[in-house]
């Protein structure tokens, strides 16, 4: 058993921030708190790594922040919390300062000014970049920073199985209890197999996204929902969860996983969408043209898609100074000529790919979710911040905010606990080596087929139906197999993967209005 004062899962953004605040807070204190950090696989796999565009914020004299909030209520339809997107654009700013603080470079002008670009659905230019690597640039500086600090313990390859509660002390828990606990988690040490109890004053998730559910994602294999599907588990309150973004552009390469991201920001630099008779069609659906929203842009390439019969469509960045593509887009231009595409030339072949959900674990703002001394931040909650669709570049932002808020928290919640000790030990008895691993990963594959192809872009009742029906009988099949298999990361997360898929139709099954990213053809009927 391992008791610590802080425990965060997850290595990205949101985690590393909310450590480091710890971290420096304490750091000439006389009496020294444990921080731990678990994370799946490697500390640096995450989403926040494979972030390319760059984090918005209102830099330029020409912006404010009101031209912000309201890009941002307006791609969210209107149904964002409103306390949440003015506290992440008005201290946004702050938290870039601290970025950069902490060793992250974004690009600057030849006049030493940061190099603002534009994204989808943003009325000016403010997204701070590091070339076409913004994410894996925050990633390195937060790694390389929290190094420094004796007081933070970074365990890699640890799997967080389970938040333990009160149902762990044999008390029966409801969703409608207020009064739930965390006192910790059950972890898998990768390395021995063994399932650990750590206990914690305060526990944060900073567990990331779902992309994995779908078969086409932007997303690395870690970001399977673990942390929404634990709270949810431990009957905390998750919302949001209908509202699944689809990047319209990712690289169409067959096989490859995950689907190489083609940055917004080479729309944001005049790249254009073209359809298989090379026509600029965008302007049929939204006056933006090909820099309107993520949602009405993805939905316009699926129907284009559809109805040629074609499985990808065209980004057109031929016409942009060559000079330019190679000076902000090094990676792009790389990975596209390894493929023998060279964009300064040819139109590179794009389609849609899952890549963000605006739903997840509900917090406040203060990073509290419904279980206490649970705090949440980054992508695995549910602000409020993107309402039905996020704008481009608000979420590391987002992680970063929220990550803050959850710090200041943090501090008040620990003066106040003491551990929970008598938490039984993690109970293997009865269960064995799985034998066929192909029983998990074919159903992984099932469960990610029949999401794709029936809970996508477009979807209907009947699809959310027989989606419904393919899933129940994977759970079924799936927690019969839990009760009599030792852990593994790939059972584990199989089982995340299915409350996250269940989450998500459940919820697109009950909005009726097609809002943002949810967009039904049976609601068009009815309308
Ligand atoms: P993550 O960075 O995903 O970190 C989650 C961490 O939790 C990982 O370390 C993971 O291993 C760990 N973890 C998960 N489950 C467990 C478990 N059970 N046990 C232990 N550890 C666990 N957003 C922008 O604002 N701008 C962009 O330009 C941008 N570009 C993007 C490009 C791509 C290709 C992708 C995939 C996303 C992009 N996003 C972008 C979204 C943004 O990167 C993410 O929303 C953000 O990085 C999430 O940060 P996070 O810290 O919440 O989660
Ligand atoms: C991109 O670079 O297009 C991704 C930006 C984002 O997801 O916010």
């Amino acid at each position: 058993m391992k008791k610590v004062d802080f425990l965060i899962i997850g290595s990205g953004i949101a985690g590393m921030s909310y450590a480091l605040k710890l971290a420096e807070h304490y750091e000439n204190e006389p009496e020294q708190p444990t921080i731990c950090i678990l994370t799946k696989d490697q500390p640096q796999e995450s989403n926040t790594q494979y972030a390319q565009g760059g984090i918005a914020a209102v830099i330029n004299d020409s912006d404010s922040y009101e031209k912000h909030v309201q890009d941002t209520l307006n791609a969210g339809s209107y149904i964002n919390n409103e306390d949440s997107v003015r506290l992440v654009v008005e201290k946004g700013p702050e938290r870039i300062k601290e970025l950069i603080k902490w060793g992250t470079n974004f690009d600057k002008n030849d006049k030493g000014e940061y190099s603002l670009a534009k994204e989808g659905g943003h009325s000016d230019f403010r997204i701070l970049h590091y070339k076409d690597i913004t994410g894996k640039e925050i990633q390195r500086a937060l790694l390389e920073r929290v190094k420094r600090y004796d007081n933070v313990t970074l365990y890699d390859h640890y799997f967080a199985v389970d938040l333990i509660t009160q149902h762990h002390l044999g008390e029966k828990v409801t969703r409608r209890d207020q009064n739930i606990n965390c006192y910790g988690v059950y972890a898998l040490n990768e390395k021995s197999g063994e399932v650990e109890t750590i206990l914690a004053k305060v526990t944060l998730l900073a567990t990331g996204g779902i992309g994995q559910v779908y078969r086409t994602t932007t997303n690395p294999a870690v970001a399977t929902g673990d942390g929404i599907a634990m709270t949810y588990r431990a009957k905390g309150h998750v919302k949001g969860m209908e509202f699944v973004q689809f990047h319209p552009t990712a690289l169409y390469h067959q096989g490859e996983e995950p689907a190489f991201l083609i940055t917004e920001a080479l729309r944001g630099a005049g790249a254009i969408l073209r359809n298989h008779k090379h026509e600029s069609f965008m302007e049929r659906y939204d006056e933006r043209g090909s820099l309107a929203p993520r949602d009405i842009v993805a939905r316009a390439i699926d129907s284009e898609m559809k109805k040629s019969g074609h499985e990808h469509i065209w980004l057109d960045a031929t016409h942009i100074d060559k000079k330019e593509l190679l000076g902000h887009f090094p990676s792009i231009y790389a990975k596209c000529l390894s493929l023998g595409i060279d964009i300064s030339k040819d139109l590179i072949p794009v389609a849609p790919a899952a890549h963000y959900l605006c739903g997840g674990i509900v917090v406040d703002e203060k990073a509290q979710t419904s279980i206490n001394h649970l705090l949440a931040c980054g992508e695995c909650t549910h602000t409020g911040l993107h309402g039905a669709n996020r704008l481009a570049s608000n979420s590391l932002l987002e992680a970063a905010v929220y990550a803050h808020e959850a710090y200041l928290t943090a501090l008040e919640q620990v003066k106040g606990v003491a551990f929970q000790d008598n938490i039984p030990a993690w109970n293997k008895d009865g269960t064995t080596v799985a034998e066929e691993m192909v029983l998990i990963s074919q159903s992984r594959s099932d469960l990610r087929a029949v999401m794709s192809n029936y809970v996508g872009i477009v979807r209907s009742d009947e699809r959310l139906k027989r989606a419904f029906r393919r899933t129940a009988l994977i759970y079924e099949e799936t927690e019969d197999l839990y009760k009599k298999t030792t852990l593994s990361v790939q059972l584990c997360e199989l089982r995340n993967l299915i409350n996250i898929t269940y989450l998500i139709i459940s919820a697109a099954m009950e909005r009726t209005e097609n809002i943002g990213l949810h967009y039904s053809i049976s609601n068009e009927q009815e309308g």
